[in-house]
């Protein structure tokens, strides 16, 4: 699948919830959250023939998100369920991690079960380790648990996992430094990503913000200059560059300063509500669900797909439009 401006698309990200045992400042709000109705939820079943369509169509990659998607009752099924699905080489996940260390009832911690499934990648999220600012920022006390779910995950043997860090100016700049040593101690990569206007929540102004290129400033004054590596993708939109004197990768997501931050672009996002969106960044959506629902065919989803890739935009409209109201917890980060 190829778009108007030459964006090829292999990846599909799939969010399978809109639920999450945490409350991030800048994904949700913080008033009582009204769910979707279960109904309204995308199945296993529904999610598992979308996505055998667009596999068919060149998808290769999926990632699972959320909401959080450890929270849905039964997860490990779906991975087994996409564990038949021809053409898909790599299964990602998306978690802040809280969920990993639990034993399943076969025994194995989630992040073992989840690797036996056949899952590859898994980004975990971790804007600091200071236990006090972690509960600020996700409104829950869960660093512990965050902590010991990237034990499982290392333990568990995934060929790649990243941790995700969202720049906050006023509330993480001075876990920066200590980020990058706790993912050198473990050999994990290290993303910086900027805080992008998808929720309604109080960390979402523009005195909140900071730069990519600040944070890698930060990081210079204590390490010297880094080292970029254009030539190291992750099939991702993140820069990459290496502490100097070290074998460490560490990655920015650019999203909002980084004006050529969607010429790469290879995604296309399904919610759990059975939208297909052709860019985190704008408001389209389209209802896959109502069509697949009312009996669409394999070969009528497939033109589905294929014009809400012609929709999509050359690039998102944040900078224009810095209106906080969508949610990421709905869309799926
Ligand atoms: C929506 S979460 C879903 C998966 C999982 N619950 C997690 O936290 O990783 C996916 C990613 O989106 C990021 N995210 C959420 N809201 C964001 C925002 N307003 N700006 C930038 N990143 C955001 C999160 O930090 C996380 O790394
Ligand atoms: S970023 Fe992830 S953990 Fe935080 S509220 Fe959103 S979905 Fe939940």
């Amino acid at each position: 699948m190829e778009d108007r401006f030459g964006h090829r698309i292999s990846y599909l990200r799939v969010s399978i919830t809109d639920r999450c045992n945490e409350r991030c400042t800048y994904c949700m709000p913080h008033e009582l959250q009204e769910w979707l109705p279960r109904a309204d939820v995308l199945t296993y079943e529904e999610t598992l023939r979308l996505i055998r369509v667009a596999t068919d169509l060149g998808v290769s990659k999926v990632r699972i998100t959320g909401g959080e998607p450890l929270t849905r009752r039964d997860v490990l099924s779906l991975f087994e369920m996409l564990r038949s699905v021809d053409g898909l080489d790599d299964l990602g996940l998306s978690t802040n991690g809280t969920l990993l260390a639990r034993r399943t009832a076969s025994g194995l911690t989630m992040a073992e079960a989840l690797r036996a499934v056949r899952v590859n990648s898994v980004n975990i999220s971790l804007d600091t380790l200071d236990p006090e600012v972690y509960a600020r920022t996700t409104g829950r006390d869960f660093l512990p648990q965050a902590l010991a779910g990237i034990d499982a995950a290392m333990a568990a043997g995934f060929d790649q996992i990243k941790l995700n860090c969202v720049l906050m100016r006023g509330r993480n700049e001075n876990q920066f430094v200590p980020l990058v040593e706790f993912a050198a101690a473990r050999n994990l990569i290290l993303r910086f990503i900027e805080l992008m206007p998808v929720s309604t929540g109080d960390v979402l102004h523009e005195n909140s913000f900071l730069p990519v290129a600040e944070a890698r400033r930060a990081l210079e004054s204590v390490y010297g200059p880094l080292i970029p590596e254009p030539a190291f993708r992750t099939n991702g939109p993140s820069t990459y560059y290496k502490i100097p004197g070290r074998n460490q990768r560490i990655g920015f997501i650019g999203a909002m300063s980084n004006l050529h931050f969607c010429e790469s672009c290879n995604k296309l996002r399904l919610t759990c509500d059975g939208k297909l969106r052709p860019c985190l960044g704008s408001y389209l959506e389209f209802d896959i669900m109502k069509v697949m629902r009312a009996g669409a065919t394999d070969a009528e989803l497939k033109r589905f797909f294929l014009d809400v890739v012609e929709r999509k935009p050359e690039q998102h409209d944040f900078r224009e439009n810095y209106q906080p109201g969508r949610m990421m917890v709905a869309i799926g980060g």
